[in-house]
């Protein structure tokens, strides 16, 4: 699948954008703030409807939209897909100024119908890999978890409505937890809602635990071609740390070199969901009294991470920043052979700014794991970041001022506009 034509009205810096672009390598290159990230932005919107980075919806919003009347911005987007063209509409807007703060809105069309934020889900895929992402291993669980929802509710629509209403669920437990503590109260009032946690997150646990099973083997052979063959760091093991005990994470703490790895690291866990509910609700009971001391529920896939080992060395705690990025590097390759496996469609490849992050060698590794028929953008303030050269005929935006000023096809002299080479 191909995001074709890419339309933006007042997003971020662009006031207005009318792109069409091939399902091949695109370089867009330009000064810093220029309108790089922006554009990548939007197409990751288009899939996820969010921004990979605001807080807020109306940060996406041009900051002199206000000047046509009600601000509002659009991302328009037609998706090219095997089994046919779609059409999606992220529109963020201005929907009130009562309050202290203005409230923003979102509005989203699928084929011009308006429909729910979750149905946009699924349509287009992305992987997006920015400097940022190397918090994935360096950072707090709550990045590992947010890495994995974004990866499993683009591939699962399932398991996005699974999340919502476990989440839902899980503040109305803890909203009953503050009352208990507060106020007194028979604890057997939270039995209805163990019941439906435990059944919700036994859903998350086993699309978890099965996603990490196969990034695991998908990352371990990437990583292998990504560090040189002299690097004496061993093979990388990816595992999902199910947040099912509290104090789970003792027993992966000890991070030796040469710790032997269990040999099958997931032998405790039921193999189901359902088995997996049975398990967070015994969890959960036998967690009542503390979880209402603390007013918080301490255990649920909320509390799950995710480990990255080399050699059996925790690269959270003791990987190298060298080595935190060659990890999240293999993940994010891995991710789109996933995400390919699972939907039967190559996603899109957003690398923002990535390469001037990466050495020769790994840069190289990348390089050359794009295929050729994938769609890639991949924005960089450096030119000569790039394989010199490039290869040829590989399509480069120009981007200055919020404006693509130049398109070319590498190794050519002529520069027609881009609007011509739209391809069917
Ligand atoms: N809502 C907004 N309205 C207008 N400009 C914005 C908005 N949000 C960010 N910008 C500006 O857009 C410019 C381009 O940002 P960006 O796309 O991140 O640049 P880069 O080319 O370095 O990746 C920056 O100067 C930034 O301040
Ligand atoms: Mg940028």
């Amino acid at each position: 699948m191909y995001v074709r034509r890419l339309t933006l009205t007042n997003f971020r810096c662009y006031r207005r954008l009318d792109l069409t672009l091939p399902c091949e390598t695109i370089v867009v290159c330009g000064r810093n703030a220029q309108g790089k990230t922006s554009l990548v932005e939007a197409v990751y919107c288009l899939a996820t409807t969010r921004s990979p980075t605001a807080s807020a919806d109306r940060e996406v919003v041009h900051w002199q939209a206000a000047e046509d009347g009600i601000p509002f911005s659009r991302v328009h987007g037609e998706v090219a897909r095997a089994d046919g063209a779609v059409t999606l509409d992220i529109v963020t807007a201005l929907q009130s100024t009562d309050a202290e703060e203005p409230r923003y809105g979102k509005r989203v069309q699928v084929n011009g119908v308006p429909r729910r934020a979750l149905d946009v889900l699924g349509h287009l895929n992305v992987v997006l890999f920015t400097p940022q992402d190397i918090e994935v291993v360096a950072g707090a669980p709550a990045e590992r978890r947010r890495y994995l929802d974004v990866l499993l509710c683009q591939i699962d629509r399932a398991y996005c409505r699974a999340l919502s209403t476990y989440n839902q669920v899980l503040a109305q437990r803890n909203h009953l937890l503050r009352k208990l503590r507060d106020r007194g109260g028979k604890p057997d009032e939270l039995a209805f809602w163990d019941e439906r946690l435990a059944h919700v997150g036994g859903q998350l646990i086993e699309r978890r635990l099965a996603t990490v099973v196969a990034l695991d083997a998908l990352a371990a052979p990437l990583h292998g071609d990504l560090v040189d063959a002299a690097d004496p760091h061993g093979p990388l093991e990816v595992r999902y740390l199910p947040g099912l005990r509290p104090a789970r994470r003792t027993a992966w703490q000890p991070a030796l070199a040469g710790l032997a790895e269990t040999p099958a690291p997931y032998a405790d866990l039921p193999p189901d969901a359902d088995g997996l509910a049975a398990r967070l609700h015994d969890a959960l009971g036998a967690q009542r009294a503390d979880d209402i001391a603390r007013a918080a529920t301490q255990a649920g896939p909320h509390r799950d991470d995710l480990a990255f080992r080399l050699g059996g060395i925790d690269m959270r705690t003791y990987g190298s920043r060298g080595q935190q990025r060659t990890v999240i590097l293999a993940l994010k390759l891995a991710e789109a052979q996933r995400m390919w496996s699972e939907t039967g469609e190559r996603p899109v490849l957003l690398l923002d700014d990535v390469l001037s992050e990466l050495d020769a060698v790994r840069r190289r590794h990348l390089l050359a794991r794009i295929e050729p028929r994938q769609q890639t953008i991949i924005t960089t303030t450096q030119v000569d970041a790039l394989p010199d050269p490039l290869p040829p005929d590989t399509l480069v935006l120009e981007v200055e001022a919020a404006a693509v000023v130049a398109a070319r096809r590498a190794g050519r002299a002529v520069t027609p506009p881009v609007r011509e080479r739209e391809q069917g």
